[in-house]
């Protein structure tokens, strides 16, 4: 099971950025924490993260080519107004869960919406760092219920 984590712009500030919304686990750490789980549950992981648009849609149209089976993305602020990151979402064919290391809800009101989810297969949000590992939990569960089927 090849899964791809995409992190948006200011994630790899994480550590630095507002810590009290973040914490202070910066994203080595959580690198660090995804390529042990990923070995835990003999999953490939390819880590990505970018600052920019286009830097993400490349990544996303890449992982199309390379036939990944799962896709956890941040988009970051990106989730909010961007609609290129959307399409490019929409004309992915796997599952895609889209993380927020923070509850977005509890914060300013333009972080209430996003315009990522409704083309991902799941969200999960305000559950800190961890938020990945579940995401990760819920590909393989969907990938394990395929094959039943
Ligand atoms: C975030 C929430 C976004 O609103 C913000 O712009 C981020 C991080 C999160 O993980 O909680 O950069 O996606």
């Amino acid at each position: 099971m090849k899964i791809l984590v995409l992190n948006g712009p200011n994630l790899n500030f994480l550590g630095i950025r507002e810590r009290g919304v973040y914490g202070s686990r910066d994203y080595e750490s959580l690198t660090e924490m995804l390529k042990k789980g990923a070995a835990e549950r003999d999953v490939q992981l390819e880590l990505f993260q970018s600052n920019s648009e286009g830097g993400i849609i490349d990544r996303l149209q890449q992982a199309y080519f390379d036939r990944v089976d799962g896709i956890i993305i941040n988009p970051g602020a990106y989730t909010h107004y961007s609609y290129a990151i959307r399409d490019a979402l929409a004309s992915i064919v796997c599952p895609v869960i889209e993380v927020h290391i923070s509850n977005v809800h509890k914060r300013e009101e333009f972080r209430h919406t996003s315009v990522t989810a409704p083309v991902c297969t799941g969200q999960i949000v305000g559950l800190g760092l961890e938020g990945y590992l579940l995401a990760m939990d819920a590909l393989l569960g969907m990938a394990a219920q395929e094959e039943v089927q």
